[in-house]
Formats: C-alpha cells, sequence, structure tokens
C-alpha cells in the first residue's frame, strides 16, 4: 500500500519484471515473433499515447470523447447513479473526468498496469474531484480481475474506453468481456469505446502519424526492453511498419527488422533476418453488429449505442444478461 486516506487507496497487485522478461523470451521465439502490446505503457510509452491522442491523424480519442459529451445525460441515465465505476486500463482517467460530475459514483476504481503512473493519475483526480472516493488498483486486467475488496450492496460498471478491445483477437475479445462481466456480476453493466470499419486511408493515418509519435512509441518497446531486461536491441535496426489488414478488419503494427541482425535479452540469442517482423500490436475495427454480438457471446446485452455523424467510432452500453 502507498499513501493511504480516507478518499484515497491505493492496492498494488502490480506483476513482476520476471513476467515481462518471459513474455518477452515467449513472444520472441514464436515462429512468428510477438511482443505483448500490454508492454507499451512504461512510463515513456504511456506518455508518447497521450501525445498520439493529441495528433490530427489519431481520430479515436477526440470523436469518443465527443460523443460521451454529447450524450452525457443520456449515458448517466442508462449507467444509474451511485454505482461502483471500474476502468481497466485506466491511463491518465481522462476520459472518466467526462461522467464522473453527472454519475457520482460512490468510488470510483482504476486500475492500470503502470505503478508510478496509476499513483499519480489517480491522486490527481483525487484531489480534483474532492467528494470522490479513489481506490487504485495497480495490476494487469488481462489477467484475472479481481476487485481488492468485496462490495455486496451498490451496482459496478466498468467503463472500458479507447477501443482497448480492438488489441484482442475477436475469441479473445470474449474472453476478456467474460472477465469484465464476472467482475461487474449480476446487475452489472459495461460502458465500452469501440472503434468502427471505415476507409484504410482514414485507418493507415491514425496509425502513421506525421509527427512520427506512434513511431516512437512502438520503438520504445525496445528502448524498455534494453532498460529493464538486459537486451542490447540496435535502435536503428528496426522500423515502424503500420497497416490496415483489410481480411482481418484490423490495423496491425509491426516493428521491422532492416538488416540480417542477432539480439541478446537475459542471455537468448534471437535472430532476425532482413524483412523479418516482431508483431507488436492488433487494433480491430469492427461494425456495430459485429461487436454486438462478440458481446452477446460474452454474455452481455445490448441496451443502448451511440455514435458520431460520421460513425467513426462507438460507445456502447451493456448489461449483464
Ligand atoms: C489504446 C489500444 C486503443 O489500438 O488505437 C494507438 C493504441 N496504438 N496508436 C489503438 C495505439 C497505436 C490504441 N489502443
Amino acid at each position: 500500500m502507498i499513501k493511504s486516506t480516507e478518499r484515497f487507496q491505493f492496492f498494488d497487485q502490480q506483476p513482476e519484471i520476471a513476467d515481462f522478461c518471459q513474455d518477452v523470451i515467449e513472444g520472441l521465439s514464436a515462429p512468428e515473433p510477438y511482443i505483448l502490446p500490454k508492454y507499451f505503457y512504461d512510463e515513456t510509452g504511456s506518455k508518447l499515447f497521450e501525445a498520439i491522442c493529441g495528433t490530427d491523424e489519431y481520430y479515436p480519442t477526440r470523436t469518443e470523447v465527443s460523443i460521451i459529451r454529447d450524450n452525457i445525460d443520456d449515458i448517466v441515465n442508462n449507467l444509474g447513479k451511485a454505482c461502483l465505476l471500474i476502468e481497466p486500463g485506466s491511463g491518465d482517467s481522462y476520459k472518466v473526468r467526462l461522467l464522473l460530475d453527472a454519475l457520482r459514483p460512490i468510488a470510483y476504481l482504476p486500475i492500470d498496469i503502470s505503478r508510478r503512473y496509476l499513483q499519480d493519475e489517480a491522486q490527481k483526480l483525487a484531489a480534483e474531484f474532492t467528494w470522490l472516493n479513489v481506490h487504485a488498483v495497480c495490476a494487469d486486467f488481462t489477467g484475472k480481475l479481481k476487485l481488492p475488496y468485496h462490495v455486496e450492496s451498490s451496482s459496478k460498471v466498468a467503463f472500458f474506453p479507447g477501443s482497448t478491445i480492438g488489441n484482442f483477437l475477436p475469441e479473445q475479445a470474449v474472453s476478456v468481456l467474460e472477465e469484465i462481466k464476472n467482475m461487474v456480476g449480476k446487475d452489472g453493466g459495461l460502458l465500452i469505446g469501440v472503434d468502427l470499419k471505415k476507409d484504410s486511408a482514414i485507418l493507415n493515418a491514425a496509425y502513421n502519424d506525421k509527427k512520427g509519435l506512434t513511431a516512437q512509441f512502438n520503438m520504445n518497446l525496445l528502448l524498455r526492453i534494453n532498460r529493464e531486461l538486459v537486451a542490447d536491441f540496435k535502435l536503428d535496426g528496426f522500423k515502424h511498419h503500420a497497416f490496415f489488414n483489410e481480411e482481418e478488419s484490423r490495423i496491425e503494427m509491426h516493428l521491422c527488422s532492416l538488416q540480417d541482425q542477432q539480439v541478446k535479452i537475459d542471455g537468448h540469442v534471437f535472430k532476425f533476418k532482413k524483412d523479418q517482423s516482431i508483431l507488436t500490436e492488433y487494433s480491430h475495427k469492427y461494425s456495430i453488429r459485429h461487436f454486438q454480438e462478440l458481446a452477446k457471446k460474452a454474455g452481455f446485452e445490448g441496451v443502448k449505442t451511440w455514435v458520431d455523424d460520421d460513425e467513426l467510432f462507438s460507445v456502447h452500453y451493456l448489461k449483464v444478461r
């Protein structure tokens, strides 16, 4: 536990560095090497992601924010007041600020994998909303999700914005939604943001911004591995590659090897051929119908969906069936 006051509590279930090392070695040993996207979010990565959200090309954040702003009364009426509001992968808790005053939850539980970042952001939020109980949980929400304490009385609502659900393969997304369902329990709800399928030019631009922030965000994975594990990735040996895969309806981000090379990580040697790539992220894009089908498979029922005029992005309120 870090500093706790009556209104601010911190529950530390941060994963070990050993998990990171093991996941990287396992991923890079696979026939098609990958690094899990959750590892983007060290402090530098979390800040780079914030910066990406401010670029002209990256439409999801501002679009989702405007959908929530434009429909706030309707959203709050659907969620119901005095809920326990849980946010897996809370990041800078920027979007939840749009809901708090209108929703007045009995407590807000941000869950994030990045410990210092979560601590700072959750503390800031508690200072800003002087009436709010903030119970921060440092944990990997892709593991088993367990609340730090038992709540019986109030209804639980999860807030899962940003289309983070798109990081998972559709069948994995069903399991993630099931985990959330188990966490919010009977009568629980889920307010979730889902990016929509659209013209590939818009999608490709969003993951190849002109300032090169997405490229930096991607490359930061290698820097992070060098920093936190004993590793010797050469930064000029790889380049950012992101494209929309039409068949699978997803953006794929890769780090492409610019030459034949080898890299040592914690005593293991990995060889990369020129043009071979490391998969770092999928970002699936759904139609409203397809997403609602996934939600149904996970045991949720759609209550209401909000979209922007251009149908770039969707926000869904779902209830446990
Ligand atoms: C936070 C996972 C939703 O997939 O668009 C942004 C991450 N990657 N630019 C996304 C991301 C590259 C983002 N998610």
